[in-house]
């Protein structure tokens, strides 16, 4: 056990936040939330206000607010889905540059940092690429250089795909698939980078006790699977049939650019900076995280 540390969890009230205050609190640490709304200190991004004294005696602030990613990408959400990152992160990192015992950062971002369609596997050495969530993702990471530069530890948590029946991606696909009419998307040949919940929870928790993790980390599961794989395992976890596939095409007319980026994307991210870690995933396997987050 480290000793208790005092952490200010922004987003605390959404899927990943939630998760992480409760293992935080386990382990001892003291939990502080920053919100919008609820939380027990406020900020207003609009106004770039970040509640005063926010940042007293915090030692690790954990930066997981934002816009949500599944929407259509209106111009207006696309703004908002960008904005409410950037502006965040460069306000935290500002606060932060300005401490004199600075608390370390450590900041979500997206495995779609390296891109959407790429054919051979990353890891936190390759270059950053394609596609509008890239593009966030850059600027997002960028916007923490103020707590870089002043010397402050900070960590992105590229994170993949997060499973949990209580929100994100699985709680959208649990319902056609326990009726019986889920099936693979596309081809079905595209890789899927995914993480269980409570391995990701483990991670950040592994980020806000370890010192000398900092920089890039691919929050990801060991194995990324294809889209078919990963439905037919959805399926026999549920003991429902998984024969009526999506075509990329409805895909396309239903969810625009954001369908072509997310769902339709290929992109098979690695984590090795976790496993330099000596990282230990409880659920490395999809079958096993996929149940875990099921049952
Ligand atoms: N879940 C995934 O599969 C996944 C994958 C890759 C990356 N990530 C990233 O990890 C982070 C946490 O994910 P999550 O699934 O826990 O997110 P979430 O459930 O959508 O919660 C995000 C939180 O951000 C705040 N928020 C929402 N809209 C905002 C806006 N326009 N401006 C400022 N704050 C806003 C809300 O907190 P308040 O209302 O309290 O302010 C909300 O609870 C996100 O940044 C997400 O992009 C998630």
């Amino acid at each position: 056990m480290t000793q208790p540390k005092t952490v200010l969890i922004t987003g605390a009230s959404g899927l990943v936040g939630s998760a992480l205050a409760v293992a935080l609190r386990q382990r001892g640490h003291s939990v502080r939330t920053l919100s919008r709304s609820s939380g027990d200190v406020s900020w207003d991004l609009d106004k770039d206000m970040l509640e005063a004294g926010a940042l007293d005696g915090v030692d690790s602030v954990v930066h997981l607010a934002g816009e949500p990613i599944a929407q259509r990408w209106t111009a207006e959400a696309k703004r908002q889905i960008l904005d409410s990152r950037v502006k965040s992160t460069r306000l935290l990192s500002e606060a932060i540059a300005s401490c004199d015992r600075k608390p370390s950062l450590i900041c979500a971002s997206g495995g779609n940092f390296y891109g959407y369609n790429i054919s051979e596997f990353v890891d936190e050495r390759s270059p950053s690429g394609d596609g509008f969530l890239a593009e966030v993702c850059r600027a997002w990471e960028g916007a923490a250089q103020p707590a870089i530069d002043s010397g402050a530890r900070t960590v992105f948590m590229r994170t993949g795909i997060v499973l949990s029946a209580k929100g994100g991606a699985l709680a959208k696909m649990l319902p056609p698939f326990k009726l019986g009419v889920g099936g693979r998307i596309g081809n079905g040949e595209q890789k899927m980078s995914w993480i269980g919940i409570s391995d990701l929870v483990q991670a950040y928790v592994c980020a806000v006790e370890n010192e000398a993790v900092s920089g890039a980390v691919n929050a990801v599961a060991p194995e990324p699977v294809t889209n078919e794989v990963f439905t037919k395992t959805l399926g026999k976890a549920l003991g429902r049939p998984t024969i009526f596939p999506l075509p990329a095409g409805v895909v396309k007319t239903l969810f625009g650019e954001m369908g072509k980026e997310t769902v339709l994307s290929d992109l098979g991210v690695l984590p090795k900076r976790l496993e330099a870690l000596g990282f230990e995933w409880k659920t490395p396997e999809l079958d096993a995280a996929l149940k875990n987050a099921i049952h």
